[in-house]
């Protein structure tokens, strides 16, 4: 389904990017599915528009939940180190900020959690309580409500356990397609007081860095500061606080709470200022960056070919979702990248959605090295290169296309 409408406020959009038709990200195949063709046969425009009146950014085609893959879905933040780490200390935070005094509290977390931030609270004697609709969730199991976070779940939620004094969603909400069913929701659970603090992907670095893989169909929305300001005024709530996250690219975590109970952080007006200074939200910057998307498209294929014609291997490094949008936007396969290692267990022995590479363990990596790696999960760069240091040792090279097609 496409539309030209904003799926928020129902102005306009203005498309600037398209980037053609793309598989599911996380529609990995077992390679008998791969050969039958029966496997992924899902495709949707993957073409992103922003909103003439409310500035959000999203995209024009719309993949319902209901057809995602959620069975096989593979995804498992725990399997870095440097996020564990980032979710102990998101934890620890909001011990020191929202739940400060506040032993016996409820705190909720939205959206597949891998369980490290309940865990925290939990052991600083918060009371954890997970949304999860797939029921699949790393937090124990009793207290993981199998339901999206919306009115009528969220009032059961308040008759079993009372009301919320936070509400924490990592990497969820830009996926959320019924934004007023969650507002719905966070308005039955947060107590008067309360915060719903997220964090995801800040379009202000995918634009600073042209990282166009953070385009794919399980992120809907590409926020701002502006946009989420207009957002949650919307809906009765008030952004009151920002900070800058490094991890996964650059993120912004959110803190919202109701219109008319606190004053807006400083850092607040700050970013708002420098989005306003930067053009984030004008025209012309967004097609500027669509412009070096094409560049980058350019520069890969001329890498990869040439590589490939001076007889030098190459593998892919991290079988990321946001490699989807760059093997399907680039027309990248196996002949070019034959095969991709990766961690998660579950994507291992399938091949990539659309692109058919194979995906191997890591141990395979050294089996031997590669020429080239072309680092799919360049944001666990620092950490896999740390981890794969005696590739470079023998002579190997990163091949990095963000923010531009470079070797290292
Ligand atoms: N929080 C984890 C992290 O940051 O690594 C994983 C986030 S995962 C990419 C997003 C998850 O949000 C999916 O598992 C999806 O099922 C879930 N989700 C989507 N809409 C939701 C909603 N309204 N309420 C709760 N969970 C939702
Ligand atoms: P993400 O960018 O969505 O977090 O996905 C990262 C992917 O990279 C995930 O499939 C796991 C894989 N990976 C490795 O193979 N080795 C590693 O050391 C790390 C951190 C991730
Ligand atoms: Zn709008």
């Amino acid at each position: 389904m496409t539309g030209t409408a904003c799926r928020v406020c129902a102005a306009p959009l203005r498309t600037f990017l398209d980037l053609g038709d793309h598989p599911l990200s996380s529609a990995f195949l077992t390679p008998a599915e791969a050969l039958d063709g029966a496997g992924d046969t899902v495709r949707y425009r993957l073409a992103a528009g922003q909103c003439e009146r409310c500035a959000l950014v999203q995209l024009t085609g719309d993949v319902p939940y209901e057809r995602r893959p959620h069975q096989g879905y593979p995804y498992h933040s725990s399997g870095s180190a440097v996020i564990r780490e980032h979710f102990r200390a998101a934890g620890l935070h909001l011990l020191r900020t929202e739940l400060r005094g506040a032993r016996g509290a409820l705190a909720v977390e939205i959206g597949r959690t891998d369980g490290v931030v309940l865990r925290t609270l939990a052991d600083a004697g918060v009371r954890p309580l997970a949304f999860e609709p797939s029921g699949r969730c790393g937090y124990g199991a009793a207290r993981v409500r199998p339901d999206f976070l919306t009115a009528a779940s969220a009032r059961e939620a308040v008759a079993a356990e009372g009301r919320a004094r936070v509400v924490y969603a990592a990497n969820t909400v830009c996926d959320i397609a019924d934004l007023p069913g969650l507002f719905a929701g966070l308005d039955e659970l947060l107590t008067a007081d309360g915060a719903f603090v997220f964090e995801d992907p800040y379009l202000g670095e995918i634009v600073r860095r042209t990282a166009f893989d953070q385009f794919y169909d399980e992120h809907r929305w590409y926020f701002t500061a502006t946009s989420v300001r207009a957002l949650a005024e919307r809906y009765g709530f008030r952004l009151t606080g920002v900070e800058r996250l490094p991890v996964h690219g650059g993120q912004l975590r959110y803190v919202l709470t109701r219109a008319g109970r606190r004053r807006p952080a400083p850092e607040v007006a700050e970013v708002l200022a420098e989005e306003e200074a930067r053009g984030l939200t004008a025209p012309a910057t967004l097609d500027a960056f669509a412009g070096r998307v094409e560049r980058v498209r350019g520069d890969l294929v001329a890498l990869l070919e040439a590589l490939r014609a001076a007889g030098r291997t190459v593998a892919g490094y991290g079988a990321t979702a946001k490699s989807c949008t760059v093997a399907t936007y680039c027309g990248l396969g196996p002949y070019l990248v034959p095969y991709v290692c990766d961690s998660t267990p579950a994507k291992q022995g399938r091949v990539t959605p659309g692109a058919h590479i194979p995906v191997r363990p890591p141990a395979a990596f050294a089996a031997p090295y590669p020429d080239y790696a072309l680092l799919f999960a360049w944001n666990h760069a620092d950490e896999i290169m740390a981890k794969e240091q005696a590739f470079r040792a023998a002579g190997g090279r990163w091949i990095l296309y963000v923010p531009e097609v470079r070797v290292v």
